[in-house]
């Protein structure tokens, strides 16, 4: 069917489709029940159906002959380590770490937080929690204990797994100490913490809760996967929302697995066999997606790849990474290629290495700037495919399909996410919510219902899902991002309309690091900006407006507020400046403009609200944050 005929059918008749897109899993029950709506008025998929998410990315491929396929690499630079586990021997692993989880009391519905560095065990770890229907709730190792002590406390874990130590380059992280900061400063206190010892930093297990994960997979035994319903929880994973608490994004089983298999055929078109990598962070929605459940799913071989783009050794560790495994299609986010650029801007890396495996670049997390789209088609000569999503959906809501379905090309266009995907009803919408003409910038919603994949709820707070993306169109969903559409169909995704930024394809909310900063006893109040970066896409930008009174000099005050923020959030805010100001642009009713400051950065023309303080202050910071 045409990629147009399916979107249409998708749209027209939703149950249709993805009833037929189910047939992709092997349900234990089959579902009858398409699509409903649950006790929060929020539809939910397949509702009747039964399966194990593990059993899907594991099991079935042994069973179905591929024990000996390679199922997941572990490719980390930063120890000079690699190994291959083979679908029999992690399906083992896997097997064997849900019956130590099940030792400490870890059934259906419960929480487990991971907070694990790039290597397999973390896989194991996510696994096995789907094995035993429980939730995992994976924390990216760079968040500091504060943001660990935020998420303990949403999703009240009874286990924590983690290892005893993170390696960024050249440069090791211990975790156990971060861990029990975090439960320290916690309400909510774990019964177990399970810690797989890394030589580079072996931990002290001196607690009374604390295991060796080595020690209890000696004495554990395989244990089969449980029947889980569609619509219990997979997993929550915590996103930055506009308010200072992170969103607990939940996923279920059933529709879940639908859109990881359906996207991994016809967004990837990748099939059991190949080899994808998704070279991301299993603390990331991509990671969750396309390290872990969608690659293996699909019977592909995954990559744990522990490195950065450049500097481990050099701009050639993705290349090298390609050729060594026959990498057939590769995942990132565009800074990861903006960084290497910098570093080999003649793509003479490139050269060295024999890439003929490679088939398409796929890009996401922040928007494909056109000069990245162009150096790497450039050097690659491979389609470039950037592809717009969001850790509320899961999977992607456009892309540029890999054919048009009667095996012609469709073009990419350079700073375009391409079409929508079948599912995804998009729609540019203005401020009363009707739908502007092609080409016009606007709030970029999709239409209810929303496939199978994305949100079910947020976790303990099903009122912040209509608050937070229901409530503003109704029938919508806001995704807060900002675009159009163009003549042709192409969706731009242009940026966030909200106080979320996206810093080296991380994305934070200004708002949590506002928080961070007004809590020193010397600041006054604060704002924090995104600014244009080349190199991470965005940095936040603080400025802060200091007490009257206050002895401390500017300098040391910056440096203990930009280390606060290094402390409470983690080294990953990247937060680059901060500017002490006399006063802030505000409203009459005390709102800061926020947009204003923004435009005055960017250096656009800036439109002063009529609800203005005093327009005097634009002045006065104009020249101070005009970009230099
Ligand atoms: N654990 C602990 N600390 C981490 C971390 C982790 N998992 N990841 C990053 N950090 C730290 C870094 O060590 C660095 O600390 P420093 O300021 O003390 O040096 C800080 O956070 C900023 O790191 P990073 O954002 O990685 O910036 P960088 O300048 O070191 O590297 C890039 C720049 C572009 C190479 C890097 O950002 C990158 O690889 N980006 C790709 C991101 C990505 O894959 N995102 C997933 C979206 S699909
Ligand atoms: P996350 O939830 O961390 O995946 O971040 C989602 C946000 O990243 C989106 O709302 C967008 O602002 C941005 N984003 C992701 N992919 C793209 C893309 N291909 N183009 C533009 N923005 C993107």
């Amino acid at each position: 069917m045409k990629h147009i005929e399916q979107q249409a059918l998708a749209m027209n008749s939703p149950e249709t489709y993805w009833q037929e897109q189910a047939e992709l899993v092997a349900w234990y029950k089959k579902p009858q029940n398409i699509l409903s709506t649950n006790s929060n008025s929020w539809h939910e998929w397949f509702a009747d159906g039964e399966l194990n998410s593990c059993y899907l990315a594991l099991d079935i491929h042994v069973e179905q002959g591929r024990g000996s396929q390679t199922a997941l690499v572990y490719d980390s630079p930063v120890t000079g380590k690699k190994q291959k586990f083979s679908y029999a021997e992690l399906t083992s692993l896997v097997a064997k770490f849900a019956d130590v989880l099940r030792a400490q009391g870890i059934s259906k519905g419960d929480r487990v937080l991971i907070y694990m560095p790039m290597i397999p065990q973390a896989a194991i770890a996510m696994l096995a929690c789907a094995r035993l229907g429980a939730i995992h709730s994976v924390v990216f190792g760079g968040f500091a204990a504060n943001e660990l002590a935020v998420r303990i406390n949403d999703a009240e874990p009874k286990v924590i797994v983690s290892a005893s130590c993170g390696i960024e380059i050249a440069k090791v992280i211990p975790y156990k100490p971060l861990i029990d900061q975090a439960i320290e400063i916690a309400n909510h206190k774990p019964s177990n913490c399970i810690i797989y010892q890394r030589p580079e930093a072996v931990a002290s297990l001196v607690k009374p809760r604390d295991l060796d994960w080595q020690s209890q997979m000696d004495v554990a035994v395989e244990i089969p996967p449980v029947t889980v319903k569609s619509t219990d929880p997979l997993y929550i994973l915590y996103t930055s929302g506009t308010t200072g608490k992170p969103k607990g994004v939940v996923r279920d089983n059933g529709g879940h697995a639908v859109a990881m298999l359906y996207s991994m055929k016809n967004i990837y078109g990748m099939k059991a066999g190949d080899t994808f990598w998704a070279a991301s962070d299993v603390g990331w929605v991509v990671g969750h997606s396309y390290i872990i459940y969608g690659t293996l799913m699909a019977g592909c071989t995954t990559i744990v790849y522990e490195g950065k783009p450049i500097k481990t050794p050099d701009a050639g560790a993705f290349w090298r990474v390609c050729a060594e495994y026959k990498v057939n299609a590769l995942f990132t986010a565009p800074t990861a290629f903006r960084a290497i650029c910098k570093e080999d801007p003649d793509g003479d890396f490139i050269k060295d290495y024999d890439l003929s495996s490679l088939k398409r670049l796929f890009l996401a997390g922040e928007r494909l700037d056109p000069a990245t789209y162009h150096w790497l088609k450039d050097k690659t000569q491979l389609p470039v495919i950037d592809h717009w999503w969001q850790t509320e959906t899961g999977w992607a809501i456009a892309s540029t399909p890999l054919d048009d379905g009667n095996g012609n090309k469709i073009a990419t266009k350079p700073g375009s996410a391409g079409f929508p995907i079948p599912g995804f009803n998009v729609q540019i919408l203005n401020a009363q919510g009707q739908q502007v003409a092609a080409g016009k910038q606007g709030s970029v919603a999709i239409k209810l219902p929303l496939p199978p994949g994305c949100l079910a709820t947020i976790y303990r707070d099903p009122e912040r899902l209509t608050s937070g993306y229901l409530s503003t169109y109704p029938g919508y969903y806001m995704s807060g991002d900002g675009g159009y559409i163009d003549e042709d169909g192409y969706l731009f995704i242009m940026g966030r309309m909200d106080d979320v930024i996206n810093v080296a394809g991380h994305r934070l909310s200004t708002g949590e690091m506002e928080e961070v900063l007004s809590a020193h006893p010397a600041v006054a109040e604060c704002a924090v900006v995104g600014i244009n970066d080349s190199l991470k896409g965005q940095v936040p930008l603080g400025l802060v407006v200091i007490k009257n009174g206050i002895t401390i000099s500017d300098t040391d005050l910056v440096s203990e507020l930009k280390q606060s923020i290094r402390n409470d959030i983690g080294s990953i805010a990247s937060l680059k400046d901060l500017l002490i100001i006399d006063r802030l642009p505000k409203t009459r009713s005390g709102k800061i403009l926020r947009k204003t400051l923004r435009q005055m950065i960017d250096g656009q023309e800036i439109e002063i609200p009529s609800t203005i303080e005093d327009p005097a202050v634009i002045k006065e910071l104009t020249d101070l944050l005009a970009p230099k």
